[in-house]
């Protein structure tokens, strides 16, 4: 892996976002009001999140509960892309409704958790139908999400995971102030703003109790343009309590097209200093990476495998040091991707050096860890541990975390990986300052 020269510098977006700042916080209040007022608005329904299906024989090594087998990497390590609302415990979900007393749709219990796993390969747009299914049990109630949440941070835990992201739709989980209001949900109190606060509580008291780091990431939708402005502004306004990103997600199938309203959100993003990844080249076509990077100045893409279609983009990505959050069981289950696994695109972005790493994206509907990732990179594309570490590095070094939590995070993965420290921080590199 070639050091690619420019790291995110004075190019692009870089010195003018901590000027501006300060602006954005005194206006926000202001705009968040005025947005409960104008989101009311909204076309279709289909409140799908975002996200893949799946499951294949013997790949599963070390997923599901449990124990795992020999684990091909057993390390400290880093996961850019996991969808908060697709890591719920299975036991949560039932637990949950049962508090509710939420009637499942099937006859027992077990029913209800092959209904809304996937464990063969099928499409992106089926697979997010399973969200259509458990979302009405979780969202809407506060207990629920800090639960979530905490959980989430208990289970990476255990994979050694040292550090995460998790993105997620505030709008998805909310039973207020949120046109349409989804899961067929009726009206009741809480809001997409309480949302992220009750996240924020779970990963605050989940980070304290198992010593990992985590950063989560909001979620626009393709189709709920409507709600993307909002999204933003609570990016902005919840900075402090470890909202890092910005997410474009959804079925880009279906509808790949920036929309004007996407576009606009993410240049408020660019202008606040708020990071940015999108869903693109999953299922679509090149183009929709294209846009992700050009226009909706993406640092990351979120899958983009279509972009070995086109070889001049493919260079433009490997140039930009754009990070692609690559998820091989998700890949297979969505039908993204071949099954052939030694012809699949991460083989390619391994072997010409690109910026890339490996995450679950929804291991509750895929029934999977961190772990089976990690085994079918080892056993299906020959992944040394060499890899393996220098794709955890790239991780951290793609992190939305603040530079100086940038550099212990290195220095904390080098260190377990027996590797020197890291060298010293550029100072100009602080654009994203430890707030
Ligand atoms: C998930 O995987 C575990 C371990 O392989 C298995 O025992 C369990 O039945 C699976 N769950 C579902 C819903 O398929
Ligand atoms: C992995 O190694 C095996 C055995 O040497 C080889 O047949 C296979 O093509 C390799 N796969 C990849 C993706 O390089
Ligand atoms: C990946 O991107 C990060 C952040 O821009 C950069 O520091 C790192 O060197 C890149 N890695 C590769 C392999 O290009």
């Amino acid at each position: 892996m070639q050091p690619r020269g420019g790291r995110r510098g004075a190019g692009g977006e870089g010195g003018g976002h901590r000027l501006c700042c300060c602006c954005c916080f005194l206006l926000e209040s202001m705009r968040l009001s005025a947005l409960a007022l104008t989101s009311s608005r909204l076309l279709s329904l289909g409140c799908r999140t975002v996200s893949p299906p799946g499951a294949r024989d013997g790949a599963r090594d070390g997923a599901g509960s449990g124990a795992p087998t020999a684990l091909s990497f057993d390390k400290p390590k880093v996961e850019l892309h996991i969808h908060l609302d697709g890591a719920i415990r299975p036991k949560t979900i039932l637990e949950v409704a049962k508090r509710r007393k939420i009637k499942l749709p099937t006859k027992n219990d077990n029913q209800f958790l092959k209904l809304i796993t996937c464990d063969g390969p099928t499409t992106l747009t089926e697979m997010l139908t399973k969200f259509g299914y458990f979302m009405p049990i979780v969202a809407g109630d506060r207990d629920a999400i800090r639960q979530i949440a905490y959980e989430l941070v208990e289970d990476k835990a255990n994979e050694k995971i040292v550090y995460f992201e998790a993105r997620y739709s505030p709008h998805l989980l909310a039973n207020c102030d949120v046109y349409p209001i989804p899961w067929k949900q009726s009206e009741g109190d809480l809001s997409p703003d309480e949302v992220v606060r009750l996240v924020n509580e779970g990963f605050e008291k989940g980070q304290r109790n198992f010593g990992i780091k985590v950063r989560s990431i909001l979620s626009c939708l393709r189709h709920m343009e409507a709600w993307s402005p909002e999204v933003v502004e609570l990016c902005k306004k919840y900075r402090k309590d470890g909202v890092v990103g910005l997410d474009l997600a959804g079925d880009e199938s279906i509808n790949y097209e920036p929309s004007r309203g996407h576009v606009q959100t993410y240049q408020e993003a660019v202008r606040c200093g708020i990071h940015r990844t999108v869903h693109a080249g999953e299922v679509g076509p090149p183009e929709v990476v294209r846009e992700a990077v050009e226009i909706l100045k993406a640092e990351r893409i979120g899958h983009g495998y279509s972009i070995i279609k086109d070889a001049k983009l493919y260079q433009e990505i490997l140039q930009k040091d754009i990070h692609l959050e690559a998820c091989l069981y998700s890949s297979y289950i969505t039908g993204a991707c071949k099954a052939d696994f030694s012809k699949h695109p991460v083989v390619r972005f391994m072997n010409d050096g690109a910026n890339f790493s490996l995450s679950t994206d929804d291991p509750l509907i895929f029934n999977s860890t961190i772990h089976t990732e990690y085994n079918m990179a080892a056993k299906d594309m020959n992944f040394t541990e060499m890899q393996f570490m220098r794709m955890n590095l790239n991780a951290a070094r793609s992190s939305f975390l603040c530079e100086n939590k940038k550099k212990e995070l290195l220095n904390q993965l080098r260190k377990a990986y027996g590797m020197p420290e890291e060298p010293k921080l550029d100072t100009n590199l602080n654009n994203y300052p430890c707030l």
